[in-house]
């Protein structure tokens, strides 16, 4: 029986929605409340039982590597200042049985192209992908919700949520057998409403079989001029089962500006040290 030990993280995209804030830092750094959008997501794959947190960067985004080290300036003025509780926080963002693994992707070609990028490392075990745009908050983290369906089904899976007609152009859209996890028979990357299959979306959360990377070489540039996950994934499917996973769980797009207002809120009202006053000053509005 095989079990997910890797988890990549695709974080070379430019953020371009969120210019200017973008220019300079990546979007994956930008907080919630006062956690980077990655580290939600590390935290999310460390849930699950990965140990190998694959990161496909890119240009300017150096700060990602920096935020998951030691950083031993900060550490040392703590230290000296005596500020323990603060300290254990900076230490603790990864545990200390994790891997990070850096790979850059030289071009945006696309997200399949990204995924392709961790091949070397990932070898033709399964692995998850997490989008950490796609922040979910649920009482069991998504990603350990969908590893432990793999355990049972050994499987690809994604997960996913119903969208609203109009948006389908903004996802990957897939048909199932209507079961539930339920099994996928078509895909299709950012349908125009009128030809989406369904009206269930692919989110920022995937198991994939390692056999995956031999489709992705394969797969030419598809919607937006991009190399698509979503085409390597229709071309798995022909040999392999795929299962979509409808997750528990409230998800923010926080690669547009008010699903990240939205999470901004939503984590802020149940943040522990600012949660009752912020409630309070909605409340006041
Ligand atoms: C990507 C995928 C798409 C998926 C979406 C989820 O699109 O290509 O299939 O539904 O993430 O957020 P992007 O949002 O990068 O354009």
């Amino acid at each position: 029986m095989k079990r997910v030990r890797k988890c990549v993280f695709p974080v070379a995209g430019m953020g371009s929605r969120f210019l200017p804030a973008t220019k300079a830092s990546p979007k994956e750094m930008m907080p919630v409340v006062d956690k980077p959008l990655i580290q939600y997501a590390v935290e999310e794959a460390v849930a699950a039982g990965i140990t190998d947190m694959i990161f496909i960067t890119g240009r300017n985004k150096r700060t990602i590597e920096d935020h998951f080290d030691k950083a031993y300036e900060v550490e040392a003025e703590l230290a000296a200042r005596g500020k323990l509780d603060l300290l254990e926080l900076v230490q603790g963002i990864v545990p200390k049985h994790i891997n990070c693994i850096y790979i850059r992707q030289p071009e945006a070609l696309g997200l399949g192209h990204a995924v392709l990028c961790a091949e070397p490392v990932v070898g033709d075990e399964p692995f998850a992908v997490i989008l950490a745009d796609d922040l979910i908050d649920a009482e069991s983290p998504v990603l350990e919700q969908m590893a432990q369906m793999y355990e049972q089904h050994q499987c690809t899976i994604l997960g996913v949520e119903e969208v609203a007609r109009e948006n389908t152009r903004q996802y990957g859209i897939v048909k199932t057998d209507g079961g539930e996890p339920g099994v996928v028979s078509a895909i299709v990357e950012k349908p125009q409403p009128r030809d989406a299959p369904s009206t269930l979306a692919v989110v920022g959360r995937y198991i994939l079989s390692g056999r995956i990377f031999s489709h992705l070489q394969k797969v030419q540039a598809g919607a937006g001029g991009e190399i698509q996950l979503t085409d390597g994934i229709a071309a798995l499917m022909r040999d392999e089962k795929v299962l979509a996973y409808r997750f528990k769980g409230t998800r923010y797009d926080c690669g547009s500006k008010l699903g990240y207002l939205q999470a901004m809120v939503a984590y802020g009202k149940k943040h522990p040290e600012v949660g009752a006053d912020f409630s309070a000053y909605l409340k006041s509005l």
